[in-house]
């Protein structure tokens, strides 16, 4: 069992709880998450993680109640537990791995968008920690969803806030700020987009115009997060690859956009799904190559 320690509204709709889980706080990275769990018909749920202590032996996790799972993980107090609590996976982000050249090279930007801010926050955290500055742009579609100010605040170089609405800071979506960025003279050549697929779309779109590569993270289409499912199968150039083992984070301006927003949709539906498990035969599923009941 993971006890909860801690639990915190972070905005109208996001939550924030830390969990006891010292194995997965001692082995983690920035970039990885954890599948979460409770009850015996549990759905799994996979969410990255927004922080860790090593010491203290916790994990930090960020959701929005959006499915049952997410809704009756909500109604957890401090003191109670989840059954399951399965991490690090995925692979680390590619900032952990660059060597120091490649570090001290790097003009970071990172772009976050919603409760895409929560992953965002490790990475920058990781950055500051290690003596590397990085800007940070929040989105958020109002005041009221916007979190993690201060503590963004804490580790970023800079750091821009907007509203979709304009009722805090700068009016506006998060690319209108890379434009002006750039239009202020500001250089970067390494950008990191998380958030709503739609927004690293678009993202990406925009850097592209001014030739920064962008990572993104593929979170979002992920089901099972263990490779069986088949749920986040991506076209990455000419390569398929799945978020939940080969990612979470690629290479933005490869990725099939178009494609990877259908397969979600159609991922919602049992027909569509059944299409899908037809049209990609025996490459349907991740790395065991057989899938599991999905
Ligand atoms: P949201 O819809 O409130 O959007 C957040 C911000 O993204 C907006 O304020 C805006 O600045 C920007 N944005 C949205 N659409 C845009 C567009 N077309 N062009 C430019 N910018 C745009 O976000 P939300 O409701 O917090 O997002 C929830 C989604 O985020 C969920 O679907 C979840 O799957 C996803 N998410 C992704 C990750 C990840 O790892 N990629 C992590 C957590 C959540
Ligand atoms: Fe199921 Fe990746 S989430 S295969």
């Amino acid at each position: 069992m993971y006890k909860i320690l801690k639990k915190k509204q972070l905005s109208a709709v996001v939550w924030l709880m830390e969990v006891e889980a010292p194995l997965v706080a001692r082995h983690c990275l920035p970039g990885q998450f954890v599948i979460v769990k409770n009850g015996e018909e549990g759905e799994r749920i996979p969410l990255t993680i927004c922080d860790y202590d090593r010491e203290k032996g916790t994990i930090t996790i960020v959701f929005q109640p959006l499915g049952v799972a997410t809704n009756k993980f909500m109604k957890l107090e401090e003191g109670d537990a989840f059954d399951d609590f399965v991490g690090p996976l995925g692979r680390p982000s590619d900032i952990v791995e660059m060597s120091e050249e490649e570090l001290k090279e790097k003009k970071f930007l990172f772009v976050a968008g919603g409760v895409g801010t929560a992953p965002v926050y490790p990475q920058v955290k990781w950055l500051h920690e290690h003596g590397y500055s990085a800007d940070v742009i929040i989105g958020a579609r109002t005041k009221d969803l916007l979190f993690f100010e201060e503590e963004m605040r804490s580790v970023a170089g800079n750091l821009y806030i907007t509203t979709d609405d304009g009722s805090y800071v700068h009016k506006g979506v998060v690319t209108s700020v890379i434009d002006e960025l750039v239009a202020e003279g500001k250089t970067y050549n390494h950008c990191v987009a998380i958030g709503p697929m739609i927004m690293m779309k678009f993202v990406c779109l925009t850097t592209k115009k001014y030739e920064i590569p962008t990572i993104v993270s593929m979170n979002p289409i992920m089901v099972d997060g263990t490779g069986m499912c088949g749920a986040c199968r991506l076209s990455v150039g000419d390569e398929i690859k799945f978020a939940c083992v080969d990612g979470p984070e690629f290479d933005g301006f490869k990725i099939n956009w178009a494609e990877a927003m259908k397969r979600t949709q159609m991922y919602k539906t049992e027909e569509g799904l059944a299409k899908l498990k037809y049209q990609e035969g025996d490459t349907h599923h991740g790395n065991c190559g057989n899938g599991g009941n999905k």
